[in-house]
């Protein structure tokens, strides 16, 4: 049957989910989202409402829509001071639609990511350390902001499932890729 993203809308409207999230494997994973086309609409709400009840319960620094099997462009993010990422900095609440990256110079830094679809692993990406993202809010107001740093690594790991990508994908040598357990013994990290 082909994917239809209204049996999801039609399940869930009005209700508190936290959906299963997609793993690695799964073609919805590696499909380019559609755009959003209309904004402040009850399904949209509902589908923003389970993102953030999964991935607040799933302990998550962010999620993506195709992750709980919806292929449109939405993405959140949003990191408290946290002692489970001692080296970043927090990242405001962000609930991000039809977004479009522009990396602002071509310097790129590395570091450590995990993804709830990637459940158990953590590897070493670069990315870009500055870049503008717009989009909009789901009420449809622009949204446009010059970022940096964890916020900016954040901001691309999550656009990146948009088009298909998983940061596995991104990582250059595989050996930079391992067991969170074994990489970070004894920290108990969550799997994003
Ligand atoms: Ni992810």
């Amino acid at each position: 049957m082909p994917y239809n993203p209204l049996n999801f809308f039609a399940e869930s409207v009005g209700e508190m989910a936290v959906r299963t999230v997609r793993k690695m494997g799964d073609p919805v994973l590696w499909q380019r989202a559609e755009e959003v086309g209309q904004f402040d609409t009850p399904e949209l709400l509902a589908l923003i409402q389970d993102m953030r009840d999964t991935m607040d319960a799933m302990d998550g620094a962010g999620i993506a829509a195709p992750q709980i099997g919806v292929s449109l462009r939405v993405v959140m993010f949003g990191v408290d001071e946290n002692p489970r990422y001692p080296d970043a900095e927090s990242v405001p609440f962000t609930v991000l639609i039809n977004p479009v990256l522009t990396p602002l110079s071509d310097e790129v830094e590395e570091g450590w990511e995990g993804c709830l679809s990637v459940p158990g692993l953590r590897g070493i990406v670069s990315r870009y350390t500055r870049l503008r993202y717009t989009g909009f809010d789901p009420q449809g107001n622009i949204i446009d902001r010059t970022v940096e740093g964890f916020h900016a690594r954040v901001a691309q790991h999550e656009c990146d499932h948009l088009d298909g990508i998983l940061y596995p994908m991104r990582i250059q040598d595989l050996r930079d890729l391992g067991y969170t357990d074994v990489l970070f013994p004894g920290e108990d990290l969550p799997d994003d």
